[in-house]
């Protein structure tokens, strides 16, 4: 698994989006880090990036960049050395990757979106790029429906032949998967001090430029935990061990629930439910794909499924929640029913039956 090249290759990761579509939770908490299968998201793609064999990462950061640090330190932790350059205003990918120029030690540079779970061999992907003396190799993967993403055509010879991001008539169900390898001089080229999409201008750039841009595709685990659904998904993958992380360890199953956490007689806990660090959940309760943040309560008898519960969350008796994201420190109360893509503000109230889709009481 381990590239040649991996010892000297830096490793950047962008960490700076606001994480708009994860909405409250990303309100307190930078997407890479809200909490996935017991440790925050970025730790997953850390452990990765440990495992290829790689050792100076660089995060990319903006909002929220403090936590970052606070979380991660020098990395030594984490058996990395982490660095970290923070945009005061947002630069966009092709900026954030820019920006981190001066920490850069190697010839060969691997880019990171921070909020990918896969389980992609990233010593091939640096491989291909070398066996192909590239200036950018692209990690792609397909996907069923590619227009949430950048389509990325190749020829015969995995070459890349065009970068249509977020087309809404892909020609190809070929995506690009958020992890490339760059040839320094090609990041030198970036327009330094003002905002650039590496995904619009960048690649649309090198491109037209004739640069050798090639393809790495792959049938690996893949997935951008960017939305509540995926997130959900992503989480409960990685419970069951669909989704592979060497940063879990020990036996994967239907649920992983914190040692302090407490459960209740007849609760059920299915899905790939995790349970946070002084969560209570009440007797009864029912909880399919439940994503539950530290100290939160469920009360007895309700139900919860495909759903991320914040920080601090209370939902009452018999209340029911689908396909939801609840806010940190609100409070659902007694047989409310939250449905279809509900999202509760944080310390939102909501009254005991105050909010219902069915006639019964
Ligand atoms: N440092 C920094 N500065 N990072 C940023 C900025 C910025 O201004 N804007 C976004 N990022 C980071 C985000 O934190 C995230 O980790 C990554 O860049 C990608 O941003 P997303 O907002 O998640 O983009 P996307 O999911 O819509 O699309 C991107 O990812 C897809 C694959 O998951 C694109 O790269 C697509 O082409 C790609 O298919
Ligand atoms: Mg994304």
């Amino acid at each position: 698994m381990t590239s040649a090249a991996a010892p000297q290759t830096d490793a950047v990761i962008l960490v700076g989006g606001k994480g708009t579509r994860l909405r409250p939770l990303t309100l307190s908490a930078p997407k890479p880090m809200l909490p996935t299968a017991g440790v925050p998201f970025l730790v997953h793609l850390l452990a990765r990036i440990r495992e290829a064999g790689i050792k100076h990462v660089v995060l990319g950061t903006s909002f929220k960049a403090e936590v970052f640090e606070e979380h991660f330190a020098d990395g030594s932790d984490f058996g990395l050395e982490i660095e970290y350059v923070t945009e005061s205003e947002p630069l966009g990918t092709g900026g954030g990757i820019r920006n981190v120029l001066p920490k850069l030690r190697g010839d060969n540079i691997m880019v990171f979106n921070g909020d990918v779970l896969g389980g992609t061999d990233l010593g091939a992907v640096l491989d291909t790029h070398v066996r192909n003396e590239a200036d950018v190799t692209m990690h792609l993967v397909r996907v069923g429906d590619p227009r949430a993403f950048g389509c990325v055509p190749t020829d015969a010879d995995g070459r890349v032949t065009a970068f249509l991001e977020k087309t809404q008539d892909p020609p190809t169900d070929q995506i690009n998967a958020g992890c490339y390898v760059f040839r320094r001089e090609i990041i030198e080229q970036i327009p330094a001090g003002r905002p650039v999409s590496v995904e619009r201008e960048v690649f649309p750039a090198l491109l037209t430029e004739g640069k050798r841009v090639f393809g790495h595709v792959d049938a690996a685990y893949w997935r951008d935990m960017g939305t509540p659904e995926d997130f959900v998904r992503g989480s409960a993958d990685l419970v069951r061990g669909i989704a592979p992380s060497p940063a879990l360890e020990g036996a994967r199953g239907e649920s992983l629930v914190h040692p302090s956490a407490s459960i209740g007689p007849g609760a059920l806990l299915i899905g790939g439910t995790v349970v946070g660090r002084g969560a209570e959940i009440g007797a009864g309760a029912r909880l399919d794909g439940a994503v539950v943040f530290d100290g939160a309560r469920i009360e007895a008898g309700a139900v919860i499924e495909r759903t991320i519960i914040g920080f601090g969350v209370r939902v009452g008796p018999r209340a029911l929640i689908r396909d939801g994201v609840i806010g940190d420190g609100a409070d659902v109360g007694a047989r409310c029913e939250l449905l279809r893509g509900a999202r509760v503000w944080p310390g939102v109230k909501l009254p005991d039956g105050g909010i219902r889709f069915s006639t019964d009481v």
